[in-house]
């Protein structure tokens, strides 16, 4: 178990497995484009965080090769520190396997993302320009606008390098 001040991360047992599948489920559906597949998250391992008795959130994570993927992260709101606290669970984590890069999409509307990925220390590897037209014909309900009515249009991926 990972503590990061209150917040503990840790492998789910069956009652908080249904809590991050079902966080999972209210932010993405039933399922997750990222780089050009479709993910279904209900069937990766996830790490959850705890707060007390309470779930404050959920990574679901894939590991292919030397590279950890982190395909959902989602927070409650009700903790603040959970982001950041299962990122650095999962960069630990990366760090034990020998793993030497974590990487994540995220859409351009996604502002809060896109500077809570810099503030922990992520960098943008690549700018996918218009990739959602095709992340769409595989998941034809991703929505048109997000946050503040931004266009849903790019994919930027972020990443983090494992220093040896
Ligand atoms: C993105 C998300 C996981 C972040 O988790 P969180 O628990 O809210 O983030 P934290 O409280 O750990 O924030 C860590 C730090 O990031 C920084 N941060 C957060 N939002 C920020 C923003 N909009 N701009 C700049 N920095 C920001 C802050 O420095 C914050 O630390 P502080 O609260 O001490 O100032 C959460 O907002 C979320 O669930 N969003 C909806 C789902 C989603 O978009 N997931 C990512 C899709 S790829």
């Amino acid at each position: 178990m990972t503590t990061a001040d209150h917040i503990a991360i840790q492998d789910p047992d069956e009652a908080l497995l249904r809590d991050a599948h079902d966080l999972l489920r209210q932010q993405w559906g039933d399922s997750v484009v990222s780089l050009g597949r479709k993910v279904d998250p209900f069937t990766l391992p996830v790490r959850v965080a705890v707060s007390g008795d309470e779930f404050t959130g959920v990574a679901a994570y894939l590991i292919e090769g030397d590279e950890l993927e982190v395909v959902a992260l989602a927070a409650t709101g009700a903790v603040r520190g959970t982001g950041r606290a299962l990122m650095l669970d999962l960069f630990e984590m990366a760090r034990t396997m020998g793993v030497r890069r974590v990487h994540l999409v995220t859409t351009n509307d996604n502002l809060r993302a896109i500077g809570f990925y810099q503030v922990i220390g992520m960098t943008i590897a690549r700018v996918g320009i218009n990739a959602i037209a095709e992340a769409r014909k595989l998941k034809p309900e991703i929505p048109l606008t997000g946050e503040k009515g931004i266009p849903i249009r790019d994919e930027i991926e972020f990443e983090y390098l494992i220093k040896g």
